[in-house]
């Protein structure tokens, strides 16, 4: 295993996330899971990342597994939700929240704290002054930001001094290497990438008739539908053939090219499997040449270039056309075509994200009709079109 130093660390290239125990991936079972976090460290991953929001068993296994070495390694939580999907990042709530990680991961501090969402309700200020106050005390040693918009980043690096950054990013998932790598590579912020395997997709394992469990959010994920599949596919064959060069798999490949990228620090994956996690570990102590990952950067702008042909059209279809019969399927495409209008910059995250919480709702009601998503889908056309 590589390691670069960044702030107080020397840290692994491959880090380690704890998504999958919140059943993101459908059910995971969380002894099976804590022997992966083992063999993690076994193959020498000490960055591990966690979220309140992923539920206190993802904190708690994470704790455990790294209590009996804990300055070896490097602890990433979120905070930024309250009571499942609603944002919240009053000053109260994030000094509450964050002694309450510290108290479930067993540790008396956290490496890099991290805003997980936006919050529109409280001021950008407040946050940061609750998240400087928890600095200055020691129970965080840098906060950090990740799933937020351009213009949140740049309200944080504006009021605050942020110290890390999480990012989607991976070869199927580009938008931030153009837009938000940039912002933190010109203030020096080091970035932690996720999903750098594309939840998976980037490992040719799966396909237009994967099926997933109830609950996996790839049933809803854009990536796994529509033409982000059919793009998502021929990257994974053009990884494949490259990988051939190297003796890689596509998915090492993949994980190799977000490394590759400048400012990345760690690339997080999060199998729950040990022979995936060692398998992407495998991506760590070597690198691409200059002229592969050109021609690869070449490859993946014409996908860039097919998706802005082909995403309006589709987005436009799916709000103009009755809904599918299938509940989850018409949930999967009104969840697309806010996402894609986000990537396409037919919308802005913070015209989407009512309506998007408000699917979300819905969904976790269980109490969905084919009637209310059309009424969904009429809110979402005014915004779109
Ligand atoms: N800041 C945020 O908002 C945010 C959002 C998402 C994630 N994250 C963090 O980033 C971490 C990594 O993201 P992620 O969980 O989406 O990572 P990921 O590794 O891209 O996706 C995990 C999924 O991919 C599969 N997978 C991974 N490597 C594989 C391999 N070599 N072969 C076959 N399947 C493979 C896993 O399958 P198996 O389970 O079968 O191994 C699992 O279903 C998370 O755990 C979390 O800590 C942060």
């Amino acid at each position: 295993m590589n390691y670069k130093r960044y702030k107080h660390m020397e840290i692994s290239e491959i880090g380690m996330g704890c998504y999958a125990l919140s059943g993101a991936y459908g059910h995971v079972d969380s002894r099976a899971y804590r022997e992966v976090l083992e063999h993690a460290c076994e193959l020498g991953v000490n960055y591990f990342d966690t979220a309140q929001s992923y539920g206190k068993i993802a904190e708690r296994t994470l704790g455990e597994v790294t209590k009996a070495f804990r300055e070896e390694v490097c602890i990433s939580t979120k905070i930024g939700m309250k009571d499942g999907i609603k944002p919240l990042l009053s000053y109260d709530h994030v000094v509450d929240a964050c002694d309450r990680s510290l108290k479930t991961l067993g540790t008396d501090y956290i490496d890099f704290y991290l805003v997980h969402y936006a919050d529109p309700s409280t001021p950008i200020q407040e946050t940061v002054n609750a998240l400087g106050d928890l600095k200055g005390d020691g129970k965080i040693v840098e906060y950090g930001l990740s799933h937020l918009s351009m213009e949140n980043v740049q309200g944080y690096i504006d009021k605050g001094d942020p110290g890390i950054a999480m990012m989607e990013l991976s070869a199927v998932a580009r938008t931030s290497r153009d837009e938000l790598l940039p912002i933190y590579v010109k203030n020096n912020i080091g970035s932690v990438a996720f999903s750098v395997t594309g939840r998976g997709i980037l490992t040719g394992n799966y396909g237009k008739d994967s099926v997933f469990q109830k609950g996996d959010i790839r049933n809803m994920d854009p990536l796994f539908h529509r033409t982000r599949l059919e793009s998502a596919l021929r990257v994974v064959e053009r990884l494949k053939e490259l990988g051939r060069k190297y003796d890689k798999t596509p998915v090492q490949m993949a994980i190799r090219w977000v490394l590759s990228q400048p400012g990345v620090v760690t690339a997080l994956t999060g199998p729950s499997k040990k022979e995936h996690l060692e398998e992407n570990s495998g991506a760590s102590g070597w690198s691409i040449n200059k002229e592969d990952l050109r021609a690869l950067d070449e490859f993946l702008g014409k996908e860039d270039e097919y998706l802005a042909r082909k995403e309006p059209l589709v987005i436009k279809e799916i709000v103009t056309s009755p809904l599918q019969e299938d509940i989850n399927q018409a949930l999967s495409d009104l969840v697309y075509s806010l996402e894609c209008a986000v990537t396409s910059k037919i919308a802005t995250e913070k015209e989407i994200l009512p309506v998007f919480y408000n699917l979300l709702e819905l969904k976790k009601s269980g109490d969905i009709s084919l009637s209310e998503l059309t009424r969904m889908q009429s809110s979402i056309r005014k915004i779109l079109l």
